[in-house]
């Protein structure tokens, strides 16, 4: 079977205290989800690598760019940052083996990321070239929004044709839609409020772990 991966994302931390912040998820998490966002592929603006280059853990950074044609460059700058693996969006590259190619060549984590209504045969062809596929259960953009039971069907579709790859979730994941999502084949859990919005964190991890026995 594959590995359960929980990633909290920071974007519902507390920024001003991200390295206590991550400490008290530690131990919990398989990956530390970083969400950036440039005013462009979607309209808020988050964190950069100068920002990411500040958080300090042993767990594999999840850099998610939602991010208009990010350049080699702008990706080098998250890969120095200490990234394990880098998201780019189908929407967001006129030609995705662009970034993929150079991602791996730097010899990390490549995934790639659709939309909710951005359909799987828009992906088919980097499947071979990537490490894991992010489908977002909700709209980019935004935290502590309601997860899109309709983007399953691309997940039951890709699990059949890539049985041993990560599928990511992200967007309104809570101990039930996990559930949801890895009934339908996914084994990356991507939370940020339900996660830190919540008091007692670790319970909140346990709780998503707990409703996937
Ligand atoms: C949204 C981001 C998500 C966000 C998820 O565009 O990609 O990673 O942090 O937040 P929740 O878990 O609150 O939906
Ligand atoms: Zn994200």
């Amino acid at each position: 079977m594959l590995k359960i991966k929980i990633a909290p994302s920071i974007l519902s931390a507390d920024l001003s205290h991200v390295n206590e912040e991550i400490k008290q998820i530690e131990k919990y998490a398989n990956l530390i989800h970083v969400d950036i966002m440039d005013g462009i592929f979607v309209p808020p603006t988050t964190i950069g690598s100068d920002f990411a280059k500040t958080i300090k853990t042993k767990i594999p950074l999840d850099v998610h760019l939602m991010v208009h044609e990010p350049s080699n460059s702008y990706i080098k700058g998250f890969i120095d940052a200490g990234a394990d693996s880098i998201t780019i969006h189908e929407e967001a590259c006129k030609n995705p083996f662009e970034q993929i190619n150079f991602i791996k060549k730097n010899k990390i984590n490549a995934t790639i990321s659709i939309k909710p209504n951005t359909p799987l045969e828009k992906i088919k062809k980097y499947l071979d070239a990537v490490d894991m596929v992010l489908v977002m259960t909700v709209e980019p953009g935004w935290a502590g929004q309601k997860f899109i039971e309709s983007t399953m069907a691309k997940i039951k579709e890709l699990r059949k044709l890539k049985p041993n790859m990560d599928i990511e979730v992200d967007g309104g994941i809570n101990p039930y839609t996990a559930r949801v999502a890895f009934d339908a084949g996914a084994n990356v859990f991507v939370a940020g409020s339900s996660i830190f919005g919540e008091k007692d964190r670790v319970a909140a991890i346990r709780e998503i772990l707990n409703s996937l026995k």
